[in-house]
């Protein structure tokens, strides 16, 4: 199928895009006549992308300023131009609760998910869009918009995204748009610790029937960067399958229709206790088989696995003799959304 969005003659850099949302991006970004510069640190996987869609691909870490300046050389040199920037590259970690966090790995975490996508708009100004225009997406997420436990560095460094947009949009104009897009629990690697054991009852439990695959998030972002956005700029696109508008489940409503027994939060047990009966068993906490989850993943222990996402706010966590000590209660008395994310 062919895309809607004429990007013919443009050209693009998309970072971490050798697999996952990423991917799917450099993919449909091909499909509209752009030309991709991609990046990831895995040198292999990328250089693979690059050849199959025509394109060029440089390996590193977006946590490199001196990458992130030769990814925009790249561009320029086999391009002559960078219109459009795609920031999706980002990390996960460090998990657990913000008492505990090493200043390092915090540091670490605001280096990829945020300080990159401002030096990488840097580069792309200075090189290119300051004076020809362009647009910039960056890839945030929905969870940026509330507290869940044991992701807060992420959540932090998310929501920092989120007003860095709206920040650069302002700044920007009118020659430069820059948006975001914000996903909710999409069927990544990254998220593979979330979804792998209940993608069914996960996806039932949202308005629109199923999780988020990588192409939902893609075709939103080539959308935003295309000239069918043009009078777009400091917005964020919720494409998370209807996580926002789930309904709340009321006395008479068994929770399985609003999220799966096995993700469910004290608050929504409570108001369904007369209806349902919580499951009382935690999921088996396991360690991601080598290569499945990718490095973020790969770093989790079986106990941070236990220990996060919407069952580690649930009675049955807080009862777990590993997790007593570290799952509180629901912080704000709602739904915890998927942290995957
Ligand atoms: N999946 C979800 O449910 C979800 C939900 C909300 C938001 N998001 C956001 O969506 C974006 C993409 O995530 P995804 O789910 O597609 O993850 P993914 O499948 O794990 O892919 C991550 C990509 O980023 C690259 N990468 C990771 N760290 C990097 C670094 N320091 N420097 C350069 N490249 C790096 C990875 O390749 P290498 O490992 O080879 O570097 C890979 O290409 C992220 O911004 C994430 O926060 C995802």
């Amino acid at each position: 199928m062919t895309s809607p969005y004429g990007l013919r003659g443009r050209a693009a850099i998309v970072t971490g895009a050798s697999r996952g949302i990423g991917l799917a991006v450099a993919e449909e970004l091909c499909r509209a006549g752009a030309r991709v510069c991609v990046t990831a640190r895995d040198a292999d996987a990328v250089g693979r992308v690059a050849e199959r869609l025509g394109g060029v691909a440089l390996a590193g870490s977006v946590a490199d300023p001196a990458h992130l300046r030769a990814v925009t050389e790249l561009a320029l040199r086999e391009f002559g131009r960078i219109d459009l920037v795609v920031n999706n590259a980002a990390t996960n970690q460090p998990y657990g609760p913000l008492m505990d966090v090493d200043p390092d790995r915090w540091r670490a975490a605001f280096t990829v998910n945020v300080e990159a996508a401002l030096r990488l708009a840097q580069y792309a100004w200075h090189g290119w869009m300051g004076e020809h225009g362009g647009a910039i997406v960056n890839v945030c997420t929905e969870g940026a918009d509330h507290v869940g436990p044991h992701v807060g560095a992420y959540g932090t460094s998310k929501a920092a995204l989120l007003h860095l947009t709206r920040q650069l949009a302002g700044e920007l104009a009118p020659g430069v748009r820059v948006n975001s897009v914000s996903p909710g629990l999409v069927r990544t690697e990254m998220a593979r610790f979330v979804w792998e054991d209940s993608e069914d009852e996960l996806g039932a439990g949202l308005p629109l029937g199923r999780i988020g695959r990588p192409e939902d998030v893609a075709r939103a972002v080539v959308w935003l960067a295309s000239d069918a956005a043009e009078w777009i700029t400091g917005a964020d696109l919720l494409v998370d399958g209807g996580t926002r508008v789930r309904p709340r489940a009321g006395p008479a409503t068994p929770c399985t229709t609003v999220c799966a027994p096995a993700h469910r939060t004290a608050a929504a047990e409570t108001r369904v206790g007369a209806v349902s009966t919580p499951s009382q068993a935690p999921p088996s906490p396991r360690r991601p088989s080598p290569g499945s989850g990718g490095p973020e993943a790969s770093e989790m222990t079986a106990e941070a696995f236990a220990g996060n996402g919407p069952w580690a706010a649930s009675p049955a966590a807080r009862d777990h003799p590993r997790l007593r000590a570290r799952a509180g209660p629901p912080l704000d008395g709602r739904d915890y959304h998927l942290p995957g994310a």
